[in-house]
């Protein structure tokens, strides 16, 4: 099997704007493909992982050069050396960003929800990335966040505003979309989770709101701990719909440590 196969059947039926940056960063699409790689980031120390694994294919969510479109800083000394470690590998990559998120549920909302267990009426928002879910059942943020510990592993997460009313209404800004200040503002909207976000406003809009008595809260996952299980989930689809070809997720983790 080709690697462009496996990319014509990730993308079937998804349209994405004309400056896409799902595109091949190194390798050969003709290339014959035994072993798949998925993760979020092709880190350095991922990519010796999966050098020794034996990947010829790598689906990664994010940028591997540190730009929208891979392409900037290619003069840049850890670019080059990083690129040389890919070639060495024989590795082609791929990054599937745009598709998933043009998509219809949004792939990446899908994989987050499917591992939460969250259950609740999805509808996809005017800001392309953003889903707003109305929960079946009323929960807290306090609440929202074990969950999201013990079903996503996902450490050191953030709260802003209120923790302890029970809400219904979120709005899944996974990763860092566009329009999470005005999901936030939206009256209807009581609780937003995101990847990263500004500080300086839209955490001390979520406090003064919850001052002022209403149900508003921001819960930060970090970017990986966001959107990395839309990968996962894709990793499982690729494993059943191609059963000659290995699939393994390969997890990134954090970029930050924690220090104590
Ligand atoms: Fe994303
Ligand atoms: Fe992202």
């Amino acid at each position: 099997m080709k690697i462009k196969e496996i990319t014509e059947f990730i993308n079937n039926g998804v349209t994405v704007g004309e400056q896409t940056c799902d595109t091949y960063k190194i390798g050969n699409e003709e290339n014959e493909v035994k072993k798949v790689a998925v993760t979020m980031f092709a880190t350095v120390d991922n990519i010796r992982k999966m050098k020794d694994w034996g990947a010829d294919f790598v689906i990664v969510h994010e940028p591997t050069f540190y730009d929208h479109f891979d392409t900037k800083f290619s003069e840049d000394v850890v670019v080059k050396e990083k690129y040389k470690l890919l070639e060495e590998a024989g590795i082609t990559i791929y990054r599937w960003h745009d598709h998933p998120h043009c998509d219809k549920p949004d792939r990446i909302f899908e994989g987050e929800i499917y591992y939460l267990g969250l259950k609740g009426d999805e509808k996809p928002t005017n800001w392309g990335g953003s889903t707003v879910l109305t929960l079946d059942e009323a929960m807290t943020a306090s609440e929202i966040v074990k969950i999201i510990e013990d079903k996503l592993n996902v450490r050191n997460l953030r709260v802003a505003g209120e923790l302890n009313k029970k809400a219904t209404k979120l709005a899944c800004c996974f990763g860092t979309p566009g329009g999470v200040f005005d999901l936030l503002r939206d009256p209807e909207i009581e609780i937003v989770l995101t990847g990263e976000t500004i500080e300086w406003m839209l955490c001390e809009y979520a406090r003064d709101a919850a001052a002022l008595g209403r149900n508003k809260s921001l819960i930060v996952m970090g970017h990986i701990g966001s959107e990395r299980d839309g990968m996962r989930l894709l990793a499982e689809k690729l494993s059943k719909q191609f059963p000659s070809i290995e699939t393994k997720y390969f997890e990134c983790g954090e970029a930050y440590n924690y220090i104590r």
